[in-house]
């Protein structure tokens, strides 16, 4: 399964859940960000002596697809997309299997999510297919219950559904990543049970 994290928009927590997902996992990660958060992450997990993820950074958009052609069906690999509309980042969009998009659950934040439904409205009528985008509450306030403005926007957009799932502002999710760690390699955390969770969904979904 190919479980591409994507938004148009930047600063949302791609890299981050892409990172804590593929340790959780133990998969693959293709970084399609510009600014390698991964790859530098990923030199510290060396540095502090745990096993390095296998991280793979396409030169170009046609030897991503190629890659991504030769991927087997049955095996797992996160794609961490940047925070920008481009042919690579659609075409990520339209090969995945399942498309995670985090969002905090803010007013100022609904305008990025319609413009990132929008893409994925041309892309849905050029490759002549229907793209939904599964949209992960994340860095929300650990103790918000409530969820309406999201919950009405997912609703009334085509292209979006709404996970289960929520991921909330933890210090433990950066802290690990300053380490090279992963929150599923700590014994006990919130971070690594919403992580666990995440992962148990995205199986469901598969
Ligand atoms: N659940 C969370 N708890 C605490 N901090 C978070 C959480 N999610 C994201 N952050 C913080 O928000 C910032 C942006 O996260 P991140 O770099 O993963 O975003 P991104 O979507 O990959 O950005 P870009 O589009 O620029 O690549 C980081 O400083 C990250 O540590
Ligand atoms: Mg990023």
């Amino acid at each position: 399964m190919i479980i591409t994290i994507a938004h148009s928009k930047g600063g949302v927590g791609k890299s981050l859940l892409s990172w804590h997902l593929a340790i959780g996992m133990s998969v693959p990660i293709i970084d399609l960000d510009f600014q390698k958060t991964l790859v530098y992450t990923n030199n510290l997990r060396k540095i502090n002596g745990y096993k390095s993820l296998k991280i793979i950074q396409p030169e170009s958009p046609q030897s991503f697809v190629e890659f991504m052609d030769n991927w087997p069906e049955d095996k797992n690999i996160i794609i961490d997309v940047g925070g920008f509309d481009s042919n690579l980042n659609r075409a990520a969009l339209y090969i995945s299997d399942l498309i995670i998009t985090p969002a905090v659950d803010r007013v100022t934040e609904m305008a990025g999510l319609y413009k990132f439904h929008q893409i994925l409205e041309e892309l849905s009528q050029k490759m002549k297919t229907h793209i939904k985008a599964n949209i992960l509450l994340n860095d929300v306030n650990p103790s918000a219950k409530d969820f309406s403005v999201i919950e009405d926007l997912v609703d009334n957009l085509k292209h979006f559904d709404l996970m289960d799932t929520i991921i909330a502002h933890r210090a433990d999710f950066y802290r690990t990543m300053e380490e090279g760690k992963g929150v599923t390699e700590l014994e006990k955390s919130k971070a690594k049970k919403e992580i666990k969770q995440l992962i148990k969904e995205i199986k469901k979904k598969g």
